[in-house]
């Protein structure tokens, strides 16, 4: 069974009165400890789908559905949903979405304390604590904990973007252009720690990139085209 499935998702943006058709039967799957590129031209659904697949948007009522471990993500309570989310998945948006008043430290620890009560809080702080200072570290920022967003470069926000996603171990990395800012050497570096995650804990992921470099190290390469995968 494959860790995740999209099976002919529909998606229509509505704006007003306007349909903006998007995603017209997009399948896809990806196995436990797979890593899949997406590519595709700007504007061809690849956020979109991203989106769907992390359960932070729906495919169209009725048409298609996203599976994980074989379940359904439309029959989750809202709660399963959170924990999936939250838990399960890991996102890296396109656009970073680091909150500005928290430093570089707070921001990816954060996914650890959704839902945890002051004493378990108490106890497990120094845990994560850690564990987001090596996710840091292990992305080049270890010296930059305590600085805010707007301190850093549009590629330090990226990693910190990515430090967050692995925070909670998600059997599922969503990545959306996670090396977009970066330059090939920097790029290469953050490559080199997910394939490390990837050979060590079968990291599964799914990449959103223009890069082909990046798409290189991918196990497999799709292609969305005119709202479908290609080929
Ligand atoms: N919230 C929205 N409301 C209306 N239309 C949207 C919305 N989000 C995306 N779209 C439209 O859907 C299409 C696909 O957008 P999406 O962001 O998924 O593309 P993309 O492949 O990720 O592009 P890029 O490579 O530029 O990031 C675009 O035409 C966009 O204008
Ligand atoms: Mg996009």
């Amino acid at each position: 069974m494959p860790l995740i499935a999209a099976k002919d998702v529909h998606k229509t943006y509505r704006l007003g009165r306007v349909d903006v058709p998007v995603l017209h039967g997009v399948d896809l799957s990806v196995d436990e400890g797979e890593c899949v590129a997406i590519l595709g031209a700007s504007g061809s659904g690849k956020s979109t789908l991203l989106h769907i697949l992390g359960g932070l948007d729906r495919p169209d009522r009725g048409r298609g559905a996203v599976e994980f471990r074989g379940s359904p993500l439309h029959g989750f309570s809202a709660g399963a949903l959170d924990r999936y989310r939250n838990h399960a998945v890991g996102f890296v948006f396109q656009f970073y979405h680091l909150l500005p008043e928290l430093t570089v430290l707070q921001n990816t620890l954060l996914p650890a304390l959704v839902g945890l009560g002051r004493l378990e809080h108490a106890r497990r702080r120094g845990a994560i604590n850690a564990r987001a200072g090596e996710l840091l570290a292990l992305f080049g920022l270890g010296h930059r904990l305590n600085h805010r967003p707007v301190e850093l470069s549009g590629g330090e926000r990226q990693r910190v973007a990515l430090a967050r996603a692995l925070m909670n171990q998600p059997a599922l990395l969503l990545a959306d252009e996670p090396t977009g800012n970066l330059d090939q050497a920097t790029g290469a570096t953050i490559l080199d720690a997910l394939m490390g995650f990837k050979r060590e804990q079968r990291q599964s992921m799914v990449i959103v990139t223009h890069d082909p470099r990046t798409a290189e190290r991918a196990d497999r390469v799709v292609r969305l085209v005119d709202g479908r995968v290609a080929g």
